[in-house]
């Protein structure tokens, strides 16, 4: 059950050990992880506690990445899977196609990264065919108020469900689509360019399952989201558009919870497969930039 992690380099079965601890927070999920230093070698023993503690709580809050460099950030990312490229490749860090700039921040009028990254809830690319098994978000610039993140266990909302409501959904697949709000988001907002006919041929609606089973932990977790998910396959259009409203509603309540308040230099690493996020959103006038890397994880079944 357990997915194959990429083969570790020797520099990463020598490397010595580091002294660190993993902190739960108190809550839904999320943990922190105090005195592990990123950009030096973490070795096999290490990493496989990281690996553990990720599983099991889903996101993890690396503090005080300082010193960590974006080659670093894209190497460590590398270890659990393939990267995937972002599709507005106009937002990439120049020179690391797998970095995407989230920031509100513009210069000379022009944005320097995708400044309305997750303003609905979502799980980042549930559009492509593999979706991704987790992204690490690392803060570069923080404001000084507001810009939290906030994450939804999706194993929990999958557990508390009724029993006849889980019977119906557990069969069930739903569209998935990058496009879904695109018109919505470009009204709003300078972060979204028109996507060229190439662009738009990288994101097709896919069918994920509504329900799925995590594939290195065996638990299901729901699989929909209002920014991703269109419809539901098979059944009419109004019950696809209630039964969504209400998994949509049911998912992120907030004792699914963790809020992320950002500290310096924080890096954030979430599972894909078992949470859902939302930007709790910057006000206009306060710079925030962070670079997120995206691995790529299995076909959802
Ligand atoms: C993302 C994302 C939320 C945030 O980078 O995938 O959804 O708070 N970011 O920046
Ligand atoms: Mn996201």
């Amino acid at each position: 059950m357990s997915a194959t992690l990429a083969p570790q380099t020797s520099a990463a079965a020598t490397a010595p050990a580091q002294t660190f601890d993993i902190r739960p927070f108190v809550g839904p999920l999320g943990a922190e992880v105090i005195g592990l230093d990123l950009s030096r070698p973490v070795n096999t023993d290490d990493f496989r506690r990281i690996h553990q503690a990720h599983l099991d709580h889903h996101v993890l809050v690396f503090r005080d990445q300082a010193s960590l460099t974006p080659d670093q950030h894209v190497a460590f990312s590398g270890r659990f899977g393939p990267l995937q490229i972002h599709v507005l490749n106009t937002f990439a860090l120049p020179g690391h196609p797998e970095v995407l700039i989230v920031s509100n921040i513009l210069e000379n009028g022009k944005p320097i990264g995708l400044g309305d990254a997750g303003v609905f809830w979502h799980s980042d690319l549930s559009y492509k065919e593999k979706p991704s098994l987790g992204s690490l978000l690392h803060a570069h610039e923080l404001p000084s108020e507001g810009g939290d993140t906030l994450f939804a266990n999706q194993h929990l909302a999958w557990d508390t469900l009724s029993a006849e409501l889980k019977k119906t959904i557990a069969p069930l697949k739903a569209e998935h689509h990058y496009l879904a709000r695109y018109a919505e988001l470009q009204a709003r907002s300078p972060w979204r360019p028109n996507l060229s006919p190439e662009q738009v041929a990288q994101v097709k609606p896919v069918a994920q399952p509504v329900v799925r089973t995590h594939p290195e932990t065996g638990r299901k977790g729901l699989f929909v989201s209002e920014h991703f998910t269109t419809r539901i396959l098979g059944v009419p259009e109004d019950e696809s558009r209630a039964l969504l409203a209400e998994l949509f509603a049911h998912s992120v309540q907030p004792q699914f919870q963790y809020r992320h308040q950002w500290q310096p230099h924080d890096l954030v690493f979430w599972d894909n497969r078992s949470v859902l996020h939302l930007a709790a959103g910057t006000p206009d006038h306060l710079r925030r930039k962070l670079y997120r890397v995206t691995i790529e994880g299995d076909v959802a079944y």
